[in-house]
């Protein structure tokens, strides 16, 4: 296990997962009723972007930073944008909160947050950012296994994030197979599934297999550079089940902003795939 997040924090897929992943919970707090989210691959929390870690490949200036500082941002961006900005109290950005926290400081009091994280000093430090919580339980383990050992929640509302660092070969063929259980075991909760954009087709043979489970299935896909552009990671992309009504509405009101502040060469751009 090489991965560690602190290199990547902030970054452009970070932005648009966590937009998503913030407008995801706003929907779940319309309705008074609790809600439960399950965050499987967690990191650790809180990120310093004034760290060694962040400095080295300085990603979050081609991503956090471009949309603080871009005006007009849709309101429906605003409640993921306040999120960052109170930790950012000062003007730039030295802190980035990771979906841990991006999602405990949606929860409502009876709202409930389990994360779970497998590298151990990313377990310890996500235990010290969330720590004390009565609303959260931080699980140092395997966040695939909360697909059998968690599901369905109490409350029996809300959604699992799934976001894992595709360091082994296989994430795609883990990522079909958590959904076909998580779906089986919990099949009114709502699902999120992270996955990288390299190049067209990266991810056809996952949609597809997500297509067949039965349940409603949206993706939203946004690439800040030509998908043919060789040698990296050129998109983000997030497939839902089970996503709110009509969300794919509220994705096509926010995407265009987002895709615009994070472009990075000719080519960029965004999609749904229903
Ligand atoms: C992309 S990062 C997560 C970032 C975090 N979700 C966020 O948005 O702030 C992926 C994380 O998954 C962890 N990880 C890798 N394999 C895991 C597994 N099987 N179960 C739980 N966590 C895992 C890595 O240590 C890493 O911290």
């Amino acid at each position: 296990m090489n991965y560690r997040h602190g290199y990547h924090a902030g970054n452009f897929p970070d932005v648009m997962k966590h937009a998503v992943l913030v407008m995801l919970l706003e929907r779940l707090k319309q309705k008074p009723q609790p809600f439960s989210v399950i965050d499987t691959h967690a990191g650790a929390g809180l990120y310093d972007l004034t760290a060694d870690m962040a400095q080295r490949g300085g990603e979050f200036r081609h991503g956090i930073v471009r949309v603080l500082e871009r005006s007009g941002a849709p309101a429906e961006l605003a409640p993921y944008l306040d999120l960052v900005r109170r930790r950012n109290p000062d003007v730039g950005a030295r802190a980035y909160p990771g979906s841990p926290l991006l999602i405990r400081d949606s929860l409502r009091d009876d709202d409930r947050l389990q994360a779970l994280e497998l590298h151990p000093d990313d377990a310890a430090l996500l235990r010290r950012s969330l720590g004390g919580d009565k609303r959260v339980s931080v699980h140092a383990g395997d966040g695939y296994l909360a697909m059998k050992a968690l599901l369905p929640p109490t409350p029996r509302r809300g959604l699992v994030f799934v976001d894992p660092p595709f360091e082994v070969t296989d994430e795609f063929e883990r990522i079909a197979r958590a959904a076909a259980q998580g779906v089986k075991r919990w099949p009114t909760g709502q699902f999120a599934f992270w996955y990288p954009l390299k190049e067209p087709g990266t991810a056809s043979g996952l949609l597809a297999e997500l297509h067949m489970l039965g349940v409603e299935m949206l993706a939203v896909e946004l690439w800040v550079q030509a998908l043919e552009t060789p040698g990296g990671l050129n998109g983000s992309g997030l497939a839902l089940l089970n996503p709110p009504w009509q969300f794919d509405q509220l994705l096509e009101r926010t995407m265009p902003w987002l895709s615009d502040a994070l472009a990075r060469g000719r080519g960029a751009g965004w999609r749904l795939v229903r």
